[in-house]
C-alpha cells in the first residue's frame, strides 16, 4: 500500500508544480535567473554542458521540466526548491520558452 502510494506522489504534479503553472513568468528576470543559477552546468544558451540540452527537454511536458527543477532528478542535478522562489522558477520557464520559439 505504501508502495503505490508513494509510486503515485511520483506521477501526480506537486501543488507547487501546479502553483508555478499558474504564474505568469517574465522572460527577462528568467534569462538572469538561468545565467546565475543553471547556466554553468546546461550552457549559457541551455544547449547542454556538463548537464543535457534544456531547449530539447522543453519539448516534454512542463510538469516534468518544474518537478526536475524543483526537487532535483539524480545527484548531479540539484533540488531548487530551498533556493528559488516560484516565480522565479516561473520566470526561468518562460525564458526557456523564448529560446524554442527562436
Ligand atoms: C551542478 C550542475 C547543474 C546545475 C547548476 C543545474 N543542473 Fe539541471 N541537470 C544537471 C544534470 C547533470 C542533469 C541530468 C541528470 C540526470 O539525467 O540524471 C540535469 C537535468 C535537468 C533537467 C532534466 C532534463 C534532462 O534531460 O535530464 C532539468 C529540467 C534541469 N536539469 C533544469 C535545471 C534548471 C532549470 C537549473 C537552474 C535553476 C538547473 N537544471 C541547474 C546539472 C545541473
Amino acid at each position: 500500500m505504501t508502495l503505490i502510494l508513494t509510486l503515485l506522489a511520483c506521477f501526480q504534479a506537486s501543488d507547487r508544480v501546479l502553483d508555478i503553472m499558474e504564474l505568469q513568468g517574465d522572460p527577462v528576470a528568467g534569462d538572469a535567473l538561468y545565467q546565475s543559477h543553471c547556466s554553468s552546468c546546461h550552457g549559457a544558451d541551455a544547449l547542454g554542458g556538463s548537464g543535457p540540452d534544456l531547449v530539447d527537454e522543453m519539448s516534454h511536458s512542463t510538469e516534468r521540466f518544474l518537478d526536475w527543477t524543483l526537487y532535483g532528478k539524480s545527484s548531479d542535478m540539484p533540488a531548487f526548491d530551498e533556493v528559488l522562489e516560484d516565480q522565479e522558477i516561473a520566470d526561468i520557464y518562460a525564458y526557456m520558452e523564448t529560446l524554442v520559439e527562436e
